[in-house]
């Protein structure tokens, strides 16, 4: 098989998702296999790390197995592994790692280790039978990646070079909604939830409070939003939350994403940037895709939300990072250990605009 169809075996297991790629030189996902783990969660309310490293333990050697036999791909087709090495859960990350160097060293194959965010941020480039970036969609491009665990505004200048322009100083956007479901009584993850009974509800019904709101300042605050809906839902009482659930569910929503389209058109105002991105698990929510596009049309800019199973934790955008990394000659040894925060290598850097 020529090299540059030769697909990678990308791993992601950083959070709670065990995900398994099978992604081409030139994004295109040959296959994507993941097992999310909501069900073991949700009786805890949010994601318990010693289960979620277990379950990794258990599915991942499965869902490889899955994935070379659905794309009809054996060991011998692939050009390297790639895997998610940070951020993360420190457990969770290891068991990709030690799955990725094993299968690299009984492979020979080469290793390619990617961040996490950097795939996030690649999302919008990836293609498929069905979808594709508008044409001319390419580097440098605004980037939002909204998240249960971040909420970042980034000048996407070109594969490891990301400008951190503004991120949150607490809570990321999809905590602050798995927060508020678990307040009333939705049950986890949230965001989903919210966005489903929000359906119908007013918008305008309880004003919530937007932190940050000058121009010059790009960072993102939910905790005071989060402490205004636990004063409001406890002066309700139980009764009044169950009845104006929807109003309750569509006022939350409409003020995140209200802050989160605010900042980035201020983002795009400032960077001048014509090509924009959104992408993260929160860029599900049907409010936030619905506003922006029409932001967007508005000024005249490239929008691409990338489909739902490559906004949300996904190994096809570590497959098309680690492609990428890979052609400029990147390897990584066997020495190669997880970090829980972002490092140097991932060439995400703070910026100011
Ligand atoms: O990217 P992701 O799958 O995992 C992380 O890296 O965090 O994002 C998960 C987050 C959760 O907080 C979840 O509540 C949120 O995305 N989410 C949504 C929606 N679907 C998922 N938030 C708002 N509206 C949705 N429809
Ligand atoms: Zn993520």
């Amino acid at each position: 098989m020529p090299t540059a169809l030769r697909p990678i075996l990308a791993i992601e297991t950083s959070c709670d998702d065990t995900s398994v790629a099978l992604v081409r030189a030139d994004g295109f996902v040959v296959g994507l296999f993941s097992a999310n783990q909501d069900l073991k969660h949700a009786p805890y309310g949010g994601i318990v790390p010693e289960i979620a490293s277990r379950s990794h333990t258990d599915v991942l050697m499965p869902l490889i197995d899955v994935a070379l036999t659905q794309t009809q791909m054996s060991f011998r087709d692939l050009c390297a592994i790639a895997v998610t090495a940070e951020p993360g859960l420190l457990g969770s990350l290891l068991v990709g790692v030690v799955t990725a160097k094993s299968l690299a060293l009984g492979w020979n194959l080469p290793l390619v280790s990617v961040n996490h965010i950097e795939g996030h941020l690649l999302a919008p480039l990836l293609r498929d039978a069905t979808s594709a970036p508008p044409e001319g969609f390419q580097f440098p491009y605004l980037a939002l990646a909204v998240s249960g665990g971040h909420t970042s505004l980034f000048v996407v200048h070109e594969l490891g070079h990301y400008e951190e322009i503004g991120t949150t100083r607490d809570d990321a956007a999809g905590e602050a909604f798995d927060k508020f479901a678990k307040m009333v009584g939705l049950g986890y993850p949230g965001g989903a939830l919210i966005d489903r009974t929000a359906v119908g509800g007013n918008p305008s019904a309880f004003p919530f409070p937007k932190a940050l709101r000058d121009e010059e300042n790009l960072d993102f605050s939910f905790s005071g939003l989060k402490s205004s809906a636990h004063r409001l839902i406890t002066d309700l009482g139980e009764a009044k939350v169950q009845s104006s659930l929807s109003d309750l569910c569509a006022s939350y929503q409409a003020t995140i994403v209200e802050t989160l389209l605010e900042k980035l058109a201020w983002a795009q105002k400032k960077t001048k940037l014509r090509r924009v991105a959104i992408t993260g698990g929160v860029s599900a929510n049907s409010e936030l895709r619905k506003k922006s596009e029409a932001w967007a049309k508005s000024c005249g800019v490239s929008l691409v939300i990338p489909k739902l199973s490559y906004c949300t934790d996904n190994a096809a955008m570590i497959g098309y990072a680690g492609y990428l990394r890979f052609l400029r000659g990147e390897r990584a040894t066997l020495d190669l250990a997880p970090s829980p925060r972002s490092t140097a290598r991932s060439g995400i850097v703070r910026g100011h605009v």
